[in-house]
């Protein structure tokens, strides 16, 4: 995979974007926010590169991959006016959809065009499947690590910096309320992936998106996260209760013995 290819898409990707100019100011500021995420994963993928071991080619592949990810968020925001996928309208099947509409992937064999579509399609999945190819997982771990670091670099930044309630879409349109869901609780307890059904609330959401970790797979991933401290950030803005520092202290610990 020649950079060249990674460039003649990024610049396809920049004028995609483009077509969404928006005035209302929350919609101009989400498409930002997506399309600065997307240059983001792409550069921590070459970060992650290493550890991965894919080649220097595979790397530019994964960054393809990465810079793509999230391709249908921008028809999602603008047409249906939500980040929360349902069945009906998803951000993976739109931006598949967009991917193969535009060509936007001529330039790569059909093997690497794969690659790419299927490590998007499972950039979200709670869990990869026990059936996937081996010359597609690590492209689907180094995306699935890359897109979890840079959202709890966007989440967290969110509630440090702004009121609550300034961006509902990233809010996931969830209310304020101080329960804690105890699903996501016990989830969390055991260190495992908490099912985005038990989020119900905005604290749940933040609970759930510092669980994020449990999906991380290379030491150089944990090793940002820490050193971001990402998740102190986010803990900061949840209210004090035992639960929620039980679980932060799980988590916390979780982070450390994977460093
Ligand atoms: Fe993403």
């Amino acid at each position: 995979m020649k950079q060249e290819v990674y460039n003649n898409i990024e610049t396809w990707f920049n004028s995609y974007v483009a077509g969404f100019e928006n005035e209302i100011e929350e919609i101009k500021s989400n498409i930002n926010l997506k399309r600065n995420h997307s240059f983001r994963v792409a550069n921590l993928i070459k970060e992650l590169g290493e550890e991965s071991g894919l080649d220097e080619s595979d790397v530019i592949l994964a960054q393809i991959s990465a810079l793509l990810h999230d391709v249908g968020r921008f028809e999602q925001l603008t047409k249906f006016g939500t980040f929360s996928d349902t069945e009906e309208i998803n951000h993976i099947q739109l931006g598949i959809s967009t991917i193969t509409e535009n060509n936007i992937l001529s330039e790569l064999t059909e093997e690497e065009a794969n690659m790419v579509i299927e490590s998007i399609r499972n950039h979200n999945e709670s869990l990869l499947p026990k059936s996937i190819d081996p010359k597609l997982l690590p492209f689907c771990q180094i995306l699935r690590d890359a897109d979890k670091i840079d959202i709890l670099h966007v989440v967290s930044d969110y509630y440090s910096n702004n009121k609550q309630g300034s961006n509902k879409r990233l809010e996931m349109e969830l209310s304020d309320k101080p329960e804690i869901s105890k699903k996501l609780y016990q989830s969390i307890i055991d260190e495992k992936h908490v099912d985005f059904k038990d989020v119900l609330t905005l604290n749940d959401l933040k609970l759930y998106q510092m669980s994020l970790i449990f999906d991380l797979k290379y030491k150089k991933s944990f090793k940002i996260v820490s050193e971001k401290t990402y998740l102190k950030q986010i803990f900061e803005t949840l209210p004090k209760k035992d639960l929620v520092i039980d679980m932060y202290r799980q988590m916390k610990i979780y982070l450390e013995n994977h460093l």
